[in-house]
């Protein structure tokens, strides 16, 4: 039987007391709890010299295998190439793109280490799941190795347009790294559509018969599969009857409630988001002392200038809004520099009549999701989310706002707090519905499904039954060859067509 591996920079923290904050996590541990595996990663430890082989830790449902970094690596892979060049440049965002080779060398170096570290633990029966910008030269450096396994890679966040990508330097290095996997997942269609201009227009690629990519010499299968969460744990924790933890405080209860829950990053919009607040008390004085913004605002990496910058402008912004409005008893924008727990954050979005969400850009943005989750279906709360969110492709109930358009959020703002519950609820119910059918079993089982028939093409999968599956066989698993459908590219579709003829 095959075992899941699934590697990434980030993986969660093995402390209770330790709430995470990043959707690449929490996404990861749902789709793990269910199959168990093997989880390699990053321990998030700096350690000189760090220790010659993984840390093994045995968790609830998998095991988790983790390297520390030495100083140099993490300033140069993590905070440097990771987070100063790829996610700036992924989100579109070239003016706060560092370009250094140093960065890039020792991006390269980290990625060969992952692979050392990891060869040792793999089978040959393992399916291998690489996850996100920090780790696309693993795919390479593994094969490099030797591993023959089926090889995934899934992107968590954007892929920009072909012209911000041509930007760096390193580009044609990074394309051709992506060919060593069998199957590239996105976020999104526009990710994938800038994908594939990418590798046609600059890297001289061309979309064969089957709709697969030929290019540098390698056919690359390629594919939509957005990310999911576990919409019935959000739902069963946020109508649990306990008293939610934070319980509400006697402020929070006199006050109408907009929440927005975001790592502390430049790509959330939080400026303009306090922006457009603002701009809704001023406009509606009838809100002064109504009306509370609620802004969780996670500290993440911390060490990376852009990020020390935006956290300074946040505090004053949100401090000059406050000093403006405040009244004895009203405080207008609660803004909290911590992060929370799973459960707490479930009580914080179903005691909101609004959910904020808007990002500059987001891979999808799971937040979205959670709220939507969280709510009451008699009395549910509404989401306003941005276009620029990968999850507007699928929340079509949500408020849709262009978030640097600040007086038209300011607006849909008002729309929201003014929207009478049989509305709220007609735009609930489908999301909720399309939040429990495509969850995070189904992100996982579509993307594996996709990742064998990828791999062998000239065999057929199916699915079992029902999606309670534990273990790869259960998931994907070959029946006997069937060469005249068997070559065909649209396996995901040929799939569902086995399933239908059963
Ligand atoms: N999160 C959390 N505690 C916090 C803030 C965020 O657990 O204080 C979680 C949140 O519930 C969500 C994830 O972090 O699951 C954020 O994912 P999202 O896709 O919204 O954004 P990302 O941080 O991955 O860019
Ligand atoms: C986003 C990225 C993840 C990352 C997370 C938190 O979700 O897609 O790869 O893990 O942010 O960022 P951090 O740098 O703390 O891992």
């Amino acid at each position: 039987m095959s075992r899941l591996v699934v590697v990434s920079n980030r993986v969660p923290s093995t402390s209770p007391a330790k709430s995470e904050a990043g959707g690449l996590a929490v996404a990861l541990q749902a789709a793990l709890n269910e199959t168990g595996g093997l989880w390699f990663g990053w321990s998030g430890k700096v350690v000189e010299p760090p220790a010659p082989a993984p840390t093994v830790t045995q968790c609830d449902r998998f095991t988790l295998a983790t390297l520390d970094l030495a100083r140099p690596d993490y300033e140069g892979y993590y905070n440097g190439f990771a987070n100063r060049t790829l996610w700036p440049l992924l989100h579109s965002r070239l003016d706060l793109t560092s370009f250094d080779a140093a960065f890039f060398q020792s991006y390269q170096q980290v990625n060969a280490l992952f692979a050392a570290r990891l060869t040792p633990l793999l089978t040959p029966d393992d399916a291998v799941w690489v996850h996100d910008y920090h780790l696309i030269p693993l795919g390479e450096e593994l094969r490099r190795a030797g591993l023959d396994n089926p090889l995934g890679f899934y992107l968590h966040i954007p892929f920009p347009s072909p012209e911000v990508m041509m930007a760096l330097p390193w580009h044609r290095e990074l394309a051709k790294a992506l060919c060593a996997y069998d199957l590239i997942g996105f976020q999104t269609r526009r990710d994938l559509q800038n994908f594939r201009d990418f590798m046609q227009r600059e890297m001289h690629g061309a979309i064969d018969g089957d709709g697969n990519l030929q290019v540098f010499g390698r056919t690359l299968v390629a594919n939509a599969f957005p990310i999911g969460i576990d919409a019935d744990k959000f739902a069963a924790m946020a109508g649990n009857a306990e008293p939610q933890e934070p319980r509400p405080s006697e402020h929070a209860r006199r006050h109408r409630q907009i929440i927005g829950v975001d790592r502390l990053d430049y790509t959330k919009g939080l400026v303009e988001r306090f922006r457009a607040f603002e701009a809704l008390i001023e406009t509606h004085p009838e809100y002064h002392g109504r009306v509370c913004l609620t802004q969780v605002a996670a500290p993440s990496r911390e060490h990376v200038p852009e990020y020390l910058g935006i956290r300074a402008e946040l505090e004053k912004i949100a401090g000059g809004i406050n000093g403006r409005f405040a009244e004895l008893d009203w405080t207008p924008i609660h803004y909290i520099n911590r992060s929370f727990g799973q459960k707490q954050l479930t009580g914080l979005y179903r005691n909101s009549e609004i959910g904020l969400v808007t990002p500059l850009r987001d891979g999808m943005n799971l937040v979205a999701k959670e709220y939507v989750a969280s709510q009451d279906p008699e009395n549910p709360g509404v989401l306003v989310l941005s276009q620029f969110a990968g999850a507007a492709e699928q929340l079509l109930g949500a408020l849709i706002v262009n978030p640097y358009d600040i007086q038209s959020v300011a607006k849909v703002l008002h729309s929201a707090l003014a929207m009478p519950v049989a509305e709220r609820r007609a735009r609930w119910r489908p999301m909720m519905a399309s939040l429990c059918r495509e969850d995070i079993g189904h992100w996982r089982d579509s993307f594996l499904r996709a990742l064998f028939a990828a791999r062998q093409p000239r065999r057929i999968y199916h699915l079992v039954p029902e999606r309670r599956a534990v273990g790869l066989s259960d998931i994907a698993r070959p029946d006997m060859a069937r060469p005249d459908i068997g070559q065909s590219d649209n396996r995901v579709g040929v799939i569902s067509e086995l399933r239908k003829a059963r």
